[in-house]
């Protein structure tokens, strides 16, 4: 089946087939930045915005992309310059291996579409869908409180 939507800002129109899962087919477009971790809903790394909100893409097929508006990490930074979520996550060095990486920076995104000044619990709630394995979160926490008002 065609799935029209928009990607990044990009009109698009694309053959998927029924039983293929948002995540394979963002992958297979091109946007490796939507990582495959558990392929549970548990882990977040495939994380992406659909009409403003986070989800996880292996519970999505890609049929059910049609219509709506997708961002991934590859549509965040415009013209070279970064967004002020992957600036504050690189200047706090808020990333070890980078594998969840792409997943939180959605789901911080999505928090700061919402909510553009949030208490440090309240981003705590924005991430519980995501874990890392490597930083601890206190780093995480502390870019997203820097890319704050500025996204
Ligand atoms: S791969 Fe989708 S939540 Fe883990
Ligand atoms: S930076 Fe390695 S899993 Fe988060």
């Amino acid at each position: 089946m065609i799935v029209r939507f928009k990607l990044n800002g990009e009109l698009m129109e694309e053959n998927v087939a029924e039983d293929e899962r948002a995540l394979d087919f963002l992958r297979r477009i091109g946007m490796k930045s939507v990582k495959e971790g558990c392929g549970e809903g548990e882990c977040g790394a495939c994380t992406i915005i659909v009409n403003g909100k986070n989800v996880v893409s292996c519970l999505m097929l890609a049929a059910e992309l049609d219509g709506t508006e997708v961002l991934t990490t590859e549509g965040l930074s415009k013209k070279g310059s970064l967004d002020p979520i992957q600036e504050a996550f690189a200047d706090i060095g808020a990333v070890q291996c980078g594998f969840c990486t792409p997943g939180m920076e959605m789901s911080a995104k999505a928090l700061l579409i919402k909510n553009s000044n949030p208490s440090v619990e309240e981003i705590k709630k924005g991430l519980e869908g995501n874990l890392c394995r490597c930083t601890g979160y206190f780093k995480i926490i502390d870019a997203v409180k820097k890319a704050a008002g500025k996204s």
